[in-house]
């Protein structure tokens, strides 16, 4: 059989995908995501720091690559990274002292690891959580009423409420929080100099992992020797074949949990406040209606998009809608687009807190789906479910401000004037 040509096509509206700050002005970003799904689906991107890849815009596109977790490998090549920090990280999981999380495994490990957590993600675990969950949710909005008329709510509530949930759910100390505040975001918001390490070079971004790794050894300690009820307990004592996890696998669990489970859940609820400020007849709508608010939380989780890829690599020649991509290459999939693909959703650019069906992928599909998704939903259900009725009135008092980041990310400040009952 003849090796077919490779047309690497490509275009400027590609290198969006390949630069942080795009993801800062949506306009932008929309523009050139819906360019690329109408004229250039499959799309040869080559925009340094970053290595080449295949951009895929379309929603069926990625699930159909998700789908097939034989053919799309998570390794060697999970997300978009500096080429830089790529090889720093490869070279540290070679060595052994690199994180190997959830989302950079493959089949079978990867069953085997999930496993050890999932039982803390089912609907028996999230409706024993849901006291505490809504517990912090009317805290925090309390917090609102109290500190108002004005304030960032990024960083007063929208931050802070996940945060604890998670904790909450590990079985951490309170008094832990600033620091894994502060880690988390460094860890996850490291192209965006607001939050970054010193300049977020590649010592910088080792400094953050290794304090990581500081933090969870003692807790994997601690928690093999006095075990307790919480996921911290379930993962320092998790086994394979009869066998603890390795320090790593552990070491790495604590930190995909700890921030997987933060930064994007906030991206969520704050992005979704700030639509339902943009729209505020949607937000009347939800006032009046409050049955609404299972489509509302998923549109919220669409219109926000938190993860903005993930990447996957052929393990053999292929083809996505006929062009030609050879072994060994690999595709960026980019949820931001599928979430607004035209033939997928009705109107994609209008938010609307009734739509269903809402197939978005923003918890990505098939193997790897968000482990937390169904936590994440119950912390929007409860906030907004506390927020919503009493909210007497609620403006921008600002320009909101989107954090520069190719990953995870979202709005970083939302300044809003508000009243409270
Ligand atoms: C709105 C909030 C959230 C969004 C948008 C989100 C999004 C995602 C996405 C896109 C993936 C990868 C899916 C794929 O590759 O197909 C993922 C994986 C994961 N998420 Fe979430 N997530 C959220 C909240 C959470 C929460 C609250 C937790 C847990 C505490 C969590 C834990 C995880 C874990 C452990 C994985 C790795 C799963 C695997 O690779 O098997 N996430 N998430």
């Amino acid at each position: 059989m003849s090796t077919p040509t490779i047309h690497r096509h490509s275009s400027e509206h590609g290198r969006v995908l390949a630069e942080p700050v795009a993801y800062t002005d949506n306009d932008r970003l929309h523009s050139s995501l819906a360019w690329l799904r109408a004229n250039q689906p499959v799309t040869w991107v080559d925009v340094p720091p970053y290595r080449p890849f295949w951009a895929v815009t379309k929603h069926a596109d990625i699930m159909a690559i998700e789908r097939d977790n034989e053919l799309w490998l998570s390794e060697p090549r999970p997300l978009l990274l500096q080429a830089e920090v790529e090889d720093r990280v490869k070279a540290d999981q070679e060595a052994g002292v690199g994180l190997r999380t959830l989302i950079h495994m493959d089949d079978p490990h990867h069953r085997d690891i999930r496993k050890i957590g999932v039982d803390w993600f089912r609907p028996k675990a999230m409706r024993d959580l849901k006291v505490r969950v809504d517990e912090l949710a009317k805290r925090y909005v309390d917090r609102m009423a109290e500190i108002g008329p004005e304030c960032d709510f990024v960083t007063e509530v929208a931050i802070n409420f996940p945060l604890y949930v998670i904790l909450s759910l590990l079985g951490l100390p309170e008094e832990d929080f600033p620091r894994m505040l502060k880690l988390t975001q460094e860890m996850f918001g490291g192209e965006d100099a607001e939050h970054q390490r010193g300049e977020g070079g590649t010592e910088d971004i080792m400094a953050v992992l290794l304090d990581f790794f500081t933090y969870f050894s003692a807790l994997t300690a601690s928690r093999r020797a006095n075990p307790t009820d919480d996921l911290a307990s379930a993962i320092a004592n998790g086994r394979i074949n009869g066998e603890l996890m390795s320090d790593m696998d552990t070491l790495s669990y604590y930190v995909i949990v700890a921030s997987a489970g933060h930064d994007t859940t906030k991206d969520a609820i704050s992005g979704g406040l700030c639509a339902l400020v943009e729209h505020p007849d949607q937000l009347a709508r939800l006032k009046a209606h409050p049955d609404l608010m299972g489509t509302a939380v998923e549109e919220m989780i669409r219109w926000s998009t938190p993860v903005k890829e993930f990447m996957r690599t052929a393990t053999r020649d292929t083809e996505v809608r006929g062009v030609p991509i050879p072994k060994g290459e690999s595709v960026l999939l980019s949820y931001v687009s599928a979430n607004r693909d035209e033939d997928i959703f009705e109107n994609p650019f209008t938010f609307d807190v009734a739509r269903d069906p809402n197939k978005h992928l923003s918890f990505g599909y098939g193997v790897h789906f968000c482990l937390g998704a169904a936590l994440a939903r119950m912390e929007l259900n409860s906030l907004f479910t506390e927020l919503v009725p009493r909210l007497e009135s609620i403006e921008l008092a600002g320009v909101p401000e989107y954090s520069a980041t190719t990953f995870v990310g979202g709005l970083k400040h939302l300044p809003i004037r508000y009243s409270l009952r």
